[in-house]
């Protein structure tokens, strides 16, 4: 359990790992997010099902702020998803989110954390570049025709 504060943003969360029962409003979060892109519900019972997922919440009091997502495998955690839900945006919980799945992976000594964004999502892009990530490539259509990704990285 982890408990952050941001005086000058004033946002108070507490990072705990995800459960059964937050499911409902994950779920929810995740569409309000990505609308027709979203994960099928079942990669998030199988995230929380997978011992090698670290798939994080960000409470506040007791709303689900955000939540971060991905999978370890070897010597690389992929980050499947970050979202964070709109009331809570430009608060930090993003940045927040990334920094305990980045811990995270360093108690399961594993140092690279790679992941993908859309080229065109200057939020995320702005969000992984402030905090170390660099672009390693372009992968062409990747979330559909014409809607190129980066994939991104980030060593420990
Ligand atoms: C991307 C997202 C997770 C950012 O979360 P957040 O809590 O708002 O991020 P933070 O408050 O920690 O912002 C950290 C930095 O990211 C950048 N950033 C965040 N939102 C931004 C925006 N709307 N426009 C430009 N830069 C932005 C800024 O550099 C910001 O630092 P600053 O506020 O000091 O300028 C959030 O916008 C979101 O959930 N978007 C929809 C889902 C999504 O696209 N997820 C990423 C999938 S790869």
């Amino acid at each position: 359990m982890q408990e952050i504060k941001d005086e000058q943003k004033t946002v108070t969360v507490m990072i705990l790992p995800v459960t059964v029962d937050d499911l409902d409003e994950i779920y929810k979060i995740e569409l309000e997010c990505f609308g027709g892109d979203a994960y099928p519900r079942f990669i998030f019972n199988y995230l929380l099902s997978n011992p090698n997922s670290i798939f994080l919440k960000a409470l506040k009091e007791d709303q689900v702020a955000g939540f971060i997502a991905g999978v370890c495998r070897t010597d690389t955690c992929t980050i499947y998803t970050l979202n964070v839900k709109k009331d809570f945006r430009r608060k930090g919980v993003g940045s927040i989110l990334l920094e305990a799945f980045e811990k995270e992976a360093l108690k399961r000594n594993v140092r690279k954390i790679v992941l993908q964004v859309e080229v065109t999502n200057t939020a995320a892009l702005n969000l992984y570049l402030k905090k170390g990530y660099q672009i390693s490539r372009l992968l062409k259509d990747y979330y559909g025709w014409r809607r190129d990704a980066y994939e991104a990285f980030k060593i420990l």
